[in-house]
């Protein structure tokens, strides 16, 4: 059943648990999520970026993601989010099409134009009843800091300035960084949990981790202690698929170049993926 990313993030939140957003951007990637929460008893959120709705359009893929739920599996909540959104221009086109949350994205400008313009995302957003992450400090990605050591101070979030953004800012989520990057770009040695703490104790709102396709088993209850109810996950999925269809392809005997069963091999290996995420962030069977 759909249901919206609030819900789902508080009940985590309060429960002490994780849920995982993944990513989609096709059929096949959409089914298997939804498809692998549903077989774990798990609640699950599922993401598009802006690239992803200026390939799709958005539409036919939030339908999509409405569709598979509600007719397939409506036994588990599923929430629709619009992932690492950049403009107001494509928050209200997210909007039109009716999604009930959003991240708006402003990471990378400096903190008084992320918060203003994080304000007027949230201003537009409150009278359409639509809730907001946004990120302070920013999350670094594979082409900022690649597999060297990185000056982790430029990225991190400030606790101090993350509590004075929320208060004027008035977000529903916010997006930490913590020592995590996105994509397999070489993380930092061990995240900085004393960091998270302090975030976790000045604000009373749900955490997400970015980057979190490669954590692993201690990481993970680390920060789940400490707050984070969210792990963005995307990477892991793509791999799982392009690596299937790769070797699907290599071997065209065994596919007989039906567009199903090449496919449907690599929905299997991203139902896979999902599965191993779900156990780990421990949201199996709170559904
Ligand atoms: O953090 C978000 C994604 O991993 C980047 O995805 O290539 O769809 O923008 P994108
Ligand atoms: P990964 O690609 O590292 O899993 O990050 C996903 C993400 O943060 C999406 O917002
Ligand atoms: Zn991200």
């Amino acid at each position: 059943m759909i249901t919206s990313v609030k819900e789902i993030l508080t009940k985590a939140k309060k429960d002490g648990y994780a849920v995982g957003a993944f990513n989609t951007a096709n059929l096949e990637t959409t089914q298997a999520i939804i498809k692998a929460a549903n077989e774990m008893h798990s609640p699950v959120i599922i993401q598009m970026t802006e690239k992803t709705m200026n390939y799709t359009g958005g539409r036919a893929i939030f339908n999509l993601i409405k569709n598979v739920a509600e007719f397939y599996y409506p036994k588990i909540p599923v929430g629709i989010h619009l992932d690492h959104g950049k403009s107001l221009e494509i928050i209200q086109r997210a909007a039109d099409i009716g999604f009930t949350s959003v991240m708006y994205d402003g990471s990378r400008d400096k903190y008084d134009d992320n918060l203003t313009a994080t304000k007027k995302v949230v201003g537009f957003c409150k009278k359409k009843k639509i809730s907001v992450q946004a990120e302070l400090g920013s999350v670094p990605y594979f082409g900022e800091i690649g597999t060297e050591n990185a000056d982790w101070e430029k990225y991190m979030t400030n606790p101090n300035q993350a509590e004075e953004f929320v208060k004027d800012a008035g977000i529903d989520a916010l997006a930490v960084a913590i020592g995590n990057a996105h994509g397999f770009a070489k993380e930092r040695k061990t995240p900085d949990y004393a960091r998270l703490e302090m975030i976790n104790k000045k604000l009373n709102i749900p955490l997400i981790l970015h980057g979190a396709s490669d954590w692993e088993n201690g990481k993970v209850d680390e920060v789940v202690e400490r707050g984070i109810c969210c792990f963005n996950v995307d990477t892991a999925i793509r791999l799982a698929f392009i690596n299937n269809l790769a070797n699907s392809l290599k071997n065209k005997s065994d596919i007989s170049f039906d567009i199903r069963k090449v496919l449907g091999n690599a929905r299997e290996a991203v139902e896979n993926v999902v599965k191993e995420k779900i156990k780990l962030f421990r949201s199996d069977g709170k559904a």
